[in-house]
């Protein structure tokens, strides 16, 4: 079976083929190996809309079965931002050790340092794959509670890795290899169960 990753986000393509290294009946393709060099706007205010958007997106461009996935960070004391606009808060090309130190900064008298990283992977199915009637598409999520730490640790992994601190763990999610991260990450928990659906040749309905 090919599966598309849609996505031109290197570190996103380094999790999820780590995470299909035990499905070697899956061979995986990306954006790039397509030539795809554009991506749709994410126009939808939620990170499942986001990714079923993009999902069915790359499924209608390459006539493969795509993966999609949206995610970002929720703080609580900033009243759940960066949220959904995770990618573009502060600046789509602003670095983000500027962004991760203003988050730092805005947090420096903050004593509820809660947090959660949460993933919504979509896979589409094309038209020619499912018969009609069927839903074409398989939704799932991952959420992993956490906490921001009070300085930015660790040189793995991308975007606010070095500021967030998953739950149960003294290190930050860029202190961890990963495959570590991938064990207990949101978008590590809503890949597994979308593949496990993908697998088992069954799909739900939103
Ligand atoms: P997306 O590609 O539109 O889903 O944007 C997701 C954004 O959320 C990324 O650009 C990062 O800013 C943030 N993000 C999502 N997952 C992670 C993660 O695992 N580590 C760090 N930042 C993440």
């Amino acid at each position: 079976m090919k599966l598309l990753l849609a996505t031109h986000n290197p570190n996103k393509v380094i999790e999820l083929k780590a995470l299909l290294t035990d499905h070697p009946e899956i061979e995986v393709l990306t954006l790039n190996d397509l030539n795809i060099a554009e991506e749709p706007e994410e126009t939808e205010p939620s990170f499942e809309g986001n990714a079923i958007l993009k999902a069915q997106w790359a499924m209608e461009r390459s006539g493969l079965i795509s993966l999609a996935d949206d995610s970002g960070l929720e703080i609580d004391a900033l009243n759940g931002e960066p949220g959904v606009y995770s990618a573009r808060y502060l600046g789509k090309d602003t670095p983000y050790t500027l962004k991760n130190a203003i988050i730092l900064d805005r947090l420096k008298e903050e004593s509820d340092r809660r947090a959660r990283f949460v993933s919504v992977v979509a896979i589409a199915y094309p038209k020619s794959m499912h018969n009609e009637g069927d839903t074409a598409i398989i939704v799932s999520e991952g959420i992993m509670e956490g906490s921001i730490g009070f300085e930015a640790l660790g040189s793995n992994g991308f975007g606010y890795d070095p500021i967030f601190i998953p739950y149960g763990h003294t290190l930050t999610y860029a202190q961890l290899s990963t495959d570590v991260k991938n064990k207990v990450s949101h978008r590590g928990q809503a890949f597994r169960k979308a593949i496990r659906v993908l697998i088992e040749g069954e799909s739900h309905a939103l």
